[in-house]
């Protein structure tokens, strides 16, 4: 392997740039050139890339999005935009690519490697941490800490005024970033999609709270859920009579200087995802997990769902008495 290439794909996640700094520096550290690819796969098979070096990637560890650029791509989903993609990394002589992103991206990646033999390594990057292979992916600890920081903000003021808050966090169609800031926020009512409960089922539990002398609650909605953040909070006015807000918090939830966590786990991902290439694996994801970095075929990432932790699940429920 001389030259590898790599790219940032999909939903920016924090600790992205610090990826990204990773495979620059092993890469330089071992004798192997990285070339940036701007703006994900659209970018690549109109030919953005740029060589990189230890020093272009200085002074962003601290820094939330991706310096690279990002983009959800339709052009790649033809088999035309995916063999312009391919002439391009031949035109270059990249002997590998690593995917910085989510299942959309690792589809792109693996059928990249199935079409034209390109190896490909990915990096899990979404706040969603929904990918099979690893504990976390890179951004979502961050994420989890700026959901976190809102609904502390939104307890004052729900509590000042007596109301039901019901927040709405991301998560796509998995319920980890809800379930982690209900229990770290102290929710009396958390609704993931991974547990098909009707939206009236927190009418109880908010009846319960008053009565109990609670001063105001708060219920996490996953944007994943069925029922809706709306939905919920329509629910809880009709059988209590209470006042509700709802906050969706969007997109706030992506930005901002990723913490220690994600920039640590980007840091082994980007340094395993080289020295992965190194050793001549192909079409992985590079993760971890409690037992160290790992190495998930690319379609297991998505074809196998990782589960919310059930224990937390119970833990919510327990705790909200
Ligand atoms: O995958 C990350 C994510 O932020 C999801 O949580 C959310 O459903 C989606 O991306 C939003 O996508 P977009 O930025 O394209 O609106």
């Amino acid at each position: 392997i001389r030259r590898v290439a790599v790219l940032t794909s999909g939903g920016d996640a924090p600790g992205m740039n610090a990826a990204v700094r990773a495979v620059v520096r092993t890469g330089a550290q071992q004798g192997v050139e990285v070339v940036g690819v701007r703006r994900g796969f659209s970018g690549l098979h109109r030919g953005e890339l740029t060589l990189l070096g230890p020093r272009d990637v200085a002074n962003i560890i601290q820094r939330g999005g991706t310096i690279l650029l990002t983009a959800r791509s339709h052009s790649w989903r033809s088999p035309e935009g995916r063999a312009r993609g391919a002439q391009v990394l031949r035109d270059w002589n990249v002997d590998g690519l690593i995917v910085i992103g989510g299942d959309g991206s690792f589809h792109g990646a693996h059928l990249l490697q199935e079409e034209h033999g390109i190896p490909v390594i990915g990096v899990p990057g979404t706040i969603d941490n929904d990918l099979y292979g690893t504990d976390h992916t890179i951004g979502y600890f961050t994420a989890v800490e700026t959901a976190l920081d809102a609904v502390d903000k939104l307890r004052d003021t729900g509590a000042s005024h007596e109301r039901i808050f019901v927040i709405e966090v991301m998560g796509r169609h998995a319920g980890h970033i809800a379930l982690d800031v209900a229990v770290a926020g102290g929710a009396e009512e958390v609704f993931i999609p991974e547990d098909h409960k009707p939206v009236d089922s927190a009418v109880q539990v908010v009846q319960e709270s008053v009565r109990k002398g609670k001063k105001g609650s708060i219920v996490i909605v996953a944007e994943g859920y069925a029922g809706g953040a709306q939905g919920v909070a329509d629910a809880i006015t009709a059988g209590t009579g209470l006042e509700t807000r709802v906050s969706i918090l969007g997109h706030i939830q992506r930005g901002g200087s990723p913490v220690s966590s994600d920039r640590i786990l980007a840091s082994r991902l980007g340094e395993a995802a080289v020295y992965a290439l190194m050793d001549g694996q192909r079409g992985v994801m590079v993760g971890r997990t409690a037992g160290g970095i790992t190495y998930t075929p690319l379609h297991e990432t998505w074809e196998n769902r990782k589960d919310v932790s059930r224990d937390l699940y119970r833990c919510a429920r327990t705790l909200s008495v």
